[in-house]
């Protein structure tokens, strides 16, 4: 008999569409297909590997509409965020379609007259991908890019939540010529297929971008095989606003962080740490701008902040708000909720935490919710420290003027990736990971197709 799964969307409840679970004979076929198509898409040239990346990268700008459309109706996030994501994604593919050309060796003088040393890489072989609900193409994108040009095969199995963005840029990837063991998706539950992939001997990466539990279950799962693993985990991410910080350009960079797609991002700013002297100014304006987002229907017209992805997610956020409440925060704005469990839909209105110390659960657990908590510091020294004092160690921001801060902040924040006087610092061109429990690896940049590569010495004798 066959099995399906229900994908909903977050902000109705009302179904999309049902889609099938793969079986475990399926999920292994496919392993062997894509170990199989490892040896002839490993030997295509570069420049063909390259155009075909070029190829798919335009169909999928051809269907952006559509794309977004599908991807805004699965994961609620605001139609006009889609269509930034679905820009986004091709950002990694049009970069990895360039990257898939410089994969360069290089030679090592050797210690003797008689002798040379040559490096080369080779692709690693088949990439069994597992990827998140909050952004259904980016990551999966960056993942599938670097890996298809460095030569290797690719698998991944989607959220259940949002697995039709995905399956539609993998058709597209076929379409634009990229052979079918090439590119593949399976479905189904997430433990059963992380196991099939780390116990798998056909395939020798893991990639996954989720949570810090889940990927510390496949690190252990891929030691048996000694697969290469790079992982995106959690985040916690300290916002701290200097005293000389240009509050008005602060104020409207820490909206776009922190409330893009309702806050359930990774590096979404977690906690704002602002200085005692601005901190009163700050918070006014900062609220002013939070009043003016508006809660609803991603696809509706206006709508900045879509609804939360699920239950789970949904109670997680409001546990966090009443615990920061029981301890003494004060509520400035939200904790307003519109919420129906019988149709299946979750609204969290933007709110700001005020007062919050770290005895609060919201000050050491990422929220994935649009959530804002300000706290506030005296000194540089301990604004360092509330914001290094976190197992994770993904993202943190900051705003200051004075090139002094800028520098002791970059130099002292273990984080890896910092934004200075800016909110967005994702990009295909730059290396995004984490450091602690964030994760391992980077994706994006020169960085980001390493992972998918040996490296492989030959030294030659006798000359
Ligand atoms: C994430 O939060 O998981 C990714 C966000 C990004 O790429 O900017």
């Amino acid at each position: 008999m066959t099995d399906y799964f229900s994908v909903k969307n977050p902000a109705t409840g009302d179904l999309i569409q049902e889609v099938k679970i793969n079986t475990e004979e399926e999920i292994n076929l496919a392993l062997k297909k894509g170990h199989d198509s490892f040896k002839k898409w490993s030997k295509i040239n570069a420049h063909e590997r390259s155009r075909l990346l070029q190829k798919w990268s335009k169909k999928i700008n051809e269907n952006k509409e559509e794309i977004a459309k599908v991807m805004t109706m699965e994961n609620g996030k605001p139609l006009s965020e889609s269509l930034g994501e679905v820009d986004y994604s091709t950002s990694y593919i049009d970069w990895y379609a360039e990257e898939a050309k410089r994969i360069y060796g290089r030679t090592i003088p050797a210690n003797t007259e008689s002798k040379r040393i040559l490096v080369t890489k080779q692709p690693i072989g088949l990439v069994a991908a597992i990827t998140p609900w909050n952004f259904p193409a980016a990551m999966m994108a960056r993942k599938a890019a670097p890996a298809l040009a460095a030569g290797c095969t690719f698998i991944v199995k989607p959220a259940v939540e949002t697995p039709l963005t995905t399956i539609k840029f993998i058709e597209l990837a076929h379409e634009a010529g990229i052979p079918e063991g090439v590119i593949q998706y399976v479905n189904g539950r997430g433990s059963m297929i992380g196991d099939l992939f780390s116990n798998s001997d056909y395939v020798r990466k893991i990639t996954f971008t989720g949570s810090t539990p889940v990927g510390k279950e496949l690190i252990r799962n891929s030691a048996d095989t000694i697969k290469h693993v790079t992982m995106e985990l959690g985040g916690h991410a300290p916002l701290i606003v200097a005293a000389d910080a240009d509050i008005d350009y602060a104020v409207k960079q820490t909206v776009g962080t922190k409330f893009r797609n309702a806050g359930q991002t990774c590096v979404c700013a977690n906690r704002l740490i602002v200085h005692e002297s601005i901190l009163d100014e700050f918070t006014e304006k900062f609220v002013a701008e939070v009043k003016k987002l508006k809660v609803g229907n991603g696809l509706d017209e206006g709508t900045t902040v879509g609804p939360i992805i699920n239950e789970k997610g949904f109670n997680k956020i409001v546990a966090q708000i009443k615990d920061a409440k029981e301890k003494g925060a004060e509520v400035v704005l939200g904790d307003k909720y519109d919420a129906n469990q019988e149709k299946g839909y979750f609204f969290v209105h933007p709110t700001v935490l005020k007062n919050v110390n770290t005895d609060m659960i919201i000050m050491h657990e990422e929220t994935f919710g649009p959530v804002a908590p300000i706290t506030s510091f005296k000194t540089i020294e301990e604004a360092v420290e509330l914001a290094n004092s976190t197992p994770y160690g993904l993202a943190a921001y900051f705003f200051t003027t004075d090139y002094r801060t800028g520098t002791y902040l970059h130099d002292h924040l273990d984080f890896g990736i910092i934004g200075w006087n800016d909110g967005g610092p994702s990009a295909a061109h730059a290396p995004f990971g984490g450091m602690k429990e964030s994760g391992l690896g980077r994706e994006g940049g020169i960085e980001g197709i390493e992972p998918y590569l040996e490296t492989k010495y030959m030294s030659i004798g006798g000359i």
